[in-house]
């Protein structure tokens, strides 16, 4: 098995050295095709500087190893944009963002199909608290009344990232004191004057990648997430980690706020907070399954803004 492992590792390390003068920038757009990674304009800079650093610190240590000195030899993974400080954070230091205190407590969207609203908000307000160290609740409401002339449909559905370039486009976000929820859809009374947090863009998570979902909550901030919701067994979830065979990876009905992820008895899950009354389910957050096949497609429309 060694052997084989050992084999592979210096054909692998024989078909780069054939392959040295493809061009550094082909070699990191094979890179990012291959582990689906996708940046911001801002990010992909930095993250292409890590890259290459890691790539020359494994080529030095393989031809170090080709020579004897070490016993075995390094490749490129998914992790090669991370500095090492990241890598370490992302297997081991990550609980979950609540306890940073950079999490608004559970609203209650009341009888309103306004989730979207809340998910959207929910990672506003964590990246706002992340950046500023200030915690405020901003305003589902003016999402409900004004982003229905980009599509959304008030408390009918809606989507994050429609209310992202809602945010972006109008110049920003009020707090929910100065635009209370009503769990209606109103006229838009948004007032320039009073925003308090401003978009200047925001970044989808790889379609289906739960490992680069990983990333982004364990390094960047919570992730809006939405999920197929429609089975009985998420209506009435208690506690404990929510696992459904039956659904959909596609057909999503439901969002939330991805605020961490863990290991409960030998089950990996994601923690979202939910915006129903925290009277139900864990005192308004789920456990739900993670790194099992996309389950209830957490992966597949997730995204978070970007702060200007
Ligand atoms: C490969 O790159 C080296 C150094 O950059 C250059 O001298 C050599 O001619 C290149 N070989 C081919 C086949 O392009
Ligand atoms: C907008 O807010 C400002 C500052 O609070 C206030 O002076 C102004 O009257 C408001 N405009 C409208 C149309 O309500
Ligand atoms: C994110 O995905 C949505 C839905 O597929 C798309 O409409 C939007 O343009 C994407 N946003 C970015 C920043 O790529
Ligand atoms: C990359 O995305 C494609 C679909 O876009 C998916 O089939 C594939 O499994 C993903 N690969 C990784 C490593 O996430
Ligand atoms: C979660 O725990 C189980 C059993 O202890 C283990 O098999 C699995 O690899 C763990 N997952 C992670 C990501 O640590």
């Amino acid at each position: 098995m060694r052997s084989i492992l050992i084999l592979l590792l210096i054909v692998f390390v024989l078909s780069s050295t054939c392959a040295r003068n493809m061009t550094l920038n082909q070699h990191w757009k094979i890179w990012k095709n291959q582990f689906n990674k996708s940046y911001p304009n801002v990010e992909e800079r930095l993250r292409r500087v890590i890259w290459e650093n890691n790539l020359k610190t494994v080529e030095e240590y393989n031809r170090q190893a080709d020579v004897g000195i070490y016993t075995y030899w390094l490749g490129m993974n998914q992790f090669e944009d991370l500095t090492n400080e990241e890598f370490v954070k992302l297997l081991n230091g990550f609980h979950n963002w609540r306890d940073k205190g950079v999490v608004v407590p559970v609203k209650d969207q009341g009888q309103c199909g306004s989730p979207w609203a809340f998910a959207a908000v929910g990672s506003i307000e964590s990246a706002y608290a992340i950046k500023t160290e200030k915690l405020v609740s901003l305003s589902e409401q003016q999402l409900i009344d004004c982003s229905t002339l980009l599509g959304n449909r008030g408390c009918y559905g809606g989507s994050m990232t429609v209310a992202f370039q809602y945010i972006q486009e109008v110049g920003g976000i009020e707090a929910s004191d100065t635009y209370p929820y009503k769990a209606i859809e109103n006229t838009c009374t948004f007032n320039t004057s009073k925003v308090v947090v401003r978009l200047c863009g925001s970044v989808n998570i790889s379609f289906g990648s739960e490992a680069a979902l990983q990333q982004a909550v364990a390094l960047l901030k919570p992730v809006a997430a939405s999920v197929d919701a429609s089975q009985n067994s998420f209506q009435f979830y208690k506690s404990g980690v929510y696992n459904e065979p039956d659904c959909s990876q596609t057909k999503l009905d439901y969002s939330m706020l991805i605020i961490g992820y863990g290991n409960e008895s030998g089950k990996d899950y994601w923690l979202l907070k939910n915006s129903w009354d925290v009277g139900c389910g864990a005192q308004g957050y789920i456990k739900m399954t993670r790194n099992r096949n996309n389950q209830c497609g957490i992966a597949t429309l997730a995204s978070y803004p970007i702060l200007c």
